[in-house]
């Protein structure tokens, strides 16, 4: 299959490439389009051919449900069914934007979709390439990141070139996502409603309306023992290089460990990357490592930005070893915190 780019507006994409896009979706085929998250690989969610197409091209198991995406609310009822009375002020609230809703799944939507379970995950994106495509489309699309089953989620065209060429039709270009981090995955066919993925809405905004949201014990602070449970996480997010988290109340002693680490590994013949926040990145002055500046402390959003792209800048670089610090895990912090442990397996080294 030839994988064709187009080079879209991200501000106001032209019509005649919308167009083209919004065929190919028609025709069953698979468009990888801009979100304001990250990247995703769409396919009609009322077609099942479609459907199974994604999970082909992105080698990801059956049993791995996928999102809905929507461009206007009204859509919901298409989707889902039975909507609890929180969904409302959730989506008033919170959509357009990085919030995906799990609900009934509505009969219409394939169970392939939800790899069979009697819930959906949908949500309403807000970049205007992605709604743009949904409402040529005239149906429901559903998209997973536009990667490799267990690689970084991709914020460039050129990632997902990497990961799909010659396994999609069509890719739109339209430049980095605002955010860099996937949507938060919240579940409100439980009582009370769960996060499933902590992601681009903070979980302090989402308390506001849900107070008794819950969240699982490997995001709660100070809950390393639980978050490096082997086997509580699988593989995901993860370049090819082994990546090591640290983590540990005293950020002098942590980043003296992860420099004692690199030098040990540079010894026994390794190439090791650093990730490193602005700010702590003064502290690794040995011009062996390779350091990758993912942001500034003072600004989680820049971290969420880049992270995906540093760990494939890495990657690229061929290090054996990406050393990394864990940062503070309120607002983005926390997804940034999960996607660093899903990379580093759910292994952290705590430091006293
Ligand atoms: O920001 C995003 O959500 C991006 C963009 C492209 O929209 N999409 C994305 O999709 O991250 P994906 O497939 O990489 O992640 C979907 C997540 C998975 O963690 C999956 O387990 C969860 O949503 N999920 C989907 N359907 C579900 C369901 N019915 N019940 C529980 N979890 C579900
Ligand atoms: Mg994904």
């Amino acid at each position: 299959m030839k994988t064709n780019v187009l080079k879209v507006n991200p501000i106001s994409p032209q019509d005649d490439m919308m167009q083209t896009a919004a065929r190919t979706i028609q025709a069953g085929r698979l468009v990888v389009f801009p979100t304001e998250t990250v990247y995703g690989v769409g396919a009609d969610a009322f077609n099942v051919e479609a459907v199974q197409r994604i999970f082909t091209a992105k080698e990801r198991p059956a049993s791995d449900p996928l999102i809905v995406h929507i461009a206007d609310p009204t859509q919901l009822a298409a989707v889902a069914q039975a909507m609890p009375p929180l969904t409302r002020p959730l989506t008033e609230r919170f959509w357009p934007g990085p919030l995906t809703l799990v609900l009934k799944r509505h009969p219409d939507i394939p169970p392939a979709v939800s790899a069979g379970l009697e819930t959906v995950a949908v949500r309403m994106p807000s970049h205007p390439v992605a709604l743009a495509l949904i409402r040529r489309s005239g149906t429901a699309i559903v998209a997973p990141s536009a990667n490799l089953f267990t690689r970084p989620s991709p914020t460039t065209a050129a990632h997902v070139l990497q990961d799909l060429r010659g396994r999609v039709d069509l890719i739109l270009d339209a430049g980095p996502p605002d955010i860099g981090l996937e949507s938060t995955v919240v579940d409100l066919t439980t009582t009370p409603p769960r996060v499933l993925r902590p992601g681009g809405t903070p979980v302090e905004a989402l308390r506001d309306v849900v107070p008794d949201l819950q969240l699982q014990l490997q995001y709660l602070d100070g809950e390393t023992e639980a978050a490096s449970s082997p086997g509580l996480l699988s593989k995901h997010y993860s370049p090819q290089a082994r990546v090591i988290l640290f983590d540990g109340a005293d950020n002098r002693a942590v980043l003296e460990r992860m420099q004692a680490m690199a030098e040990t590994l540079m010894a026994e013949g390794q190439t090791v990357g650093i990730m490193a926040t602005e700010e702590d990145a003064l502290f690794f002055s040995d011009i062996l490592f390779r350091v990758a500046i993912i942001g500034t402390q003072q600004n989680l959003k820049t971290i969420g930005h880049n992270l995906f792209a540093k760990m494939r800048l890495l990657e690229a670089q061929q290090v054996d070893v990406i050393l990394v610090r864990a940062l503070e895990r309120t607002g983005l912090g926390l997804a940034i915190w999960d996607r660093l442990l899903r990379a580093a397996e759910g292994q952290v080294v705590t430091v006293e």
